[in-house]
């Protein structure tokens, strides 16, 4: 049963039968203005799986609105960036991105500019955009998105710029349209929000409070995706581990892993992210017993300093990391895990780096996803003494890069001569060569043909590189 703070957070079905009239409206204006040839849309996302899944509902709305797809602003009637913040660079990036659609507006002034997501929702940004790019058209933060018809019927139907970027602790819209980009990979949101204040971090200010979803809904997507041939299932959120807890009677995320588990069908189950303070053994426990449940984890530790670690209020110490990784290879022997590492969090010294090195020997990650400490306006971090330059960071960057190397490059060797599962994903760029990934989440290259797109595939391992291997189809 849901709560009722969880039933407040529902955006009504009053709002979402209003935003059907706004796509009415929108398609007729559209008609009005296209004739016979379909509007197209150029939707760019930003940042995280996360931000990758709301695009998805985005495209949904445009094409309900009668929009098609294109894979380029100069093809487009509409451009639309779903932003993220996690970064400073990314803010240079986008606005780069933003100037070159200038051009475009200058030859036709019907051409829509759309800015959304995480970025939005910092004030200096919706700032920047009101002053000084003033052929932005529109500009929404990540607790309206589900108004983007409105937004959208406002903006052509006035002419004028509209802003809707308002703070929020966040709501839930359930029953948007939805455009997945794959039809055999699919992401399923379980929550979104993040409650954890990591002192870096900006997403709990751009992103709200952590709502779950029902298992009710989350588990009929997972059905309605398994009937329709999905072969993977990656279910996501800021910290899947606390899914449930701010919902009033609801299962936890292992309970939930389970009763996803059992539904029929030949599909596997990835999730992400995990924190490795509510990590716990039942979950561990879970993922062993669970027979499709990738047996890959991904749990950021940031930095293996203990002082460093309480700075960036991550609620674990080193040790305790290190013995979750140990239980949880006891109950899964091949497990993959991954992890998220920054480097010169402020203050933090060269031999405090040093403990980041050790735990990755002790850790021996599959791969990890390495940051340059980034500062974000309005975290605690961001205002932290920082006296370690830009260029000794890199250096020290460059030091983590080289060990990961040495450390992934032995784990794939060990790889050689093994068969794996594998879920064939593209083609490769080399003619015959199909891309897939193991279980684990490491890429694997095989010639074979296209129709194998999709499906799943024994592939034995021929040759190890440090980052992915090569391998050949086996056929027994
Ligand atoms: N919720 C996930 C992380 C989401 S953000 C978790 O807690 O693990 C993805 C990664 O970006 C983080 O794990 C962190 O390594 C990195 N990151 C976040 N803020 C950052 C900042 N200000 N500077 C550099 N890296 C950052
Ligand atoms: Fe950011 Fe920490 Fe939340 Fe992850 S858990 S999104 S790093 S605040
Ligand atoms: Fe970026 Fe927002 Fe995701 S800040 S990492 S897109 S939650």
């Amino acid at each position: 049963m849901a709560s009722e703070n969880s039933k407040n957070i529902l955006v009504s079905k009053e709002e979402l039968d209003k935003q059907k009239e706004y796509s009415s409206l929108v398609r007729m204006v559209i008609q009005t203005r296209f004739g016979n040839r379909t509007p197209m849309a150029f939707v760019h996302t930003f940042g995280c799986q996360g931000n990758v899944a709301d695009s998805e509902r985005l495209k949904g709305m445009l094409e309900e609105m009668g929009f098609g797809f294109v894979d380029s602003p100069e093809d487009a009637d509409i451009s639309l960036f779903n932003t993220c913040a996690i970064r400073e660079h990314a803010e240079d990036r986008l606005f780069g991105n933003v100037g070159a659609l200038k051009k475009i507006k200058e030859k036709n002034s019907d051409f829509k500019i759309v800015l959304c997501g995480c970025m939005m929702q910092q004030e200096h940004v919706a700032q920047r955009i009101k002053n000084s790019y003033p052929f932005v058209d529109i500009v929404f933060g990540t607790h309206v998105a589900h108004k983007l018809p409105e937004l959208l019927y406002r903006s052509l139907s006035t002419g004028k710029r509209v802003f809707d970027v308002g703070d929020s602790d966040g709501v839930i819209a359930e029953n948007l349209p939805l455009h997945r980009d794959s039809n055999f990979k699919a992401w399923l949101p379980i929550m979104y929000g993040c409650n954890n204040f990591c002192s870096y971090c900006i997403v709990p200010y751009v992103r709200g409070r952590e709502r779950s979803r029902s298992s009710e809904v989350i588990i009929a997507e997972a059905k309605e995706l398994v009937k329709n041939g999905y072969k993977e299932i990656t279910l996501l959120g800021q910290n899947v581990n606390s899914y449930g807890n701010d919902r009033e009677g609801e299962m936890n995320f292992s309970s939930l892993l389970r009763q996803i588990n059992a539904i029929d069908g030949d599909f596997i189950i990835r999730f992400m992210t995990s924190h490795p303070k509510d990590c716990t053994h039942e979950l561990l426990d879970t993922m062993a017993e669970c027979e499709k449940v990738a047996k890959h984890l991904h749990l950021p530790v940031q930095c293996g300093n203990d002082r460093v670690l309480k700075e960036m209020n991550r609620g674990y110490t080193s040790e305790k990391y290190l013995s979750l990784l140990t239980y949880a290879r006891s109950v899964m022997p091949d497990l993959s895990v991954t992890s998220d590492i920054i480097v010169g969090f402020p203050g933090e010294t060269y031999d405090e780096f040093c403990d980041t090195l050790k735990l990755m020997e002790k850790a021996e990650y599959t791969s990890l996803y390495t940051f340059i400490f980034s500062p974000r306006e309005g975290t605690r971090a961001a205002k932290m003494d920082d006296p370690v330059t830009r260029e000794e960071k890199g250096k020290w960057f460059s030091e983590l890069c080289g060990l990961q190397e040495s450390i992934a490059a032995k784990r794939t060797a060990g790889m050689l001569g093994k068969e794996y599962r594998v879920l064939c994903e593209s083609k490769a760029k080399k003619d015959g060569i199909i891309s897939g990934r193991t279980q684990g989440n490491i890429i694997i290259e095989f010639p074979a043909d296209d129709s194998v797109i999709g499906t799943f595939q024994t592939v034995k391992v021929t040759e190890a590189l440090i980052w992915m291997l090569k391998g050949e189809l086996s056929n027994s």
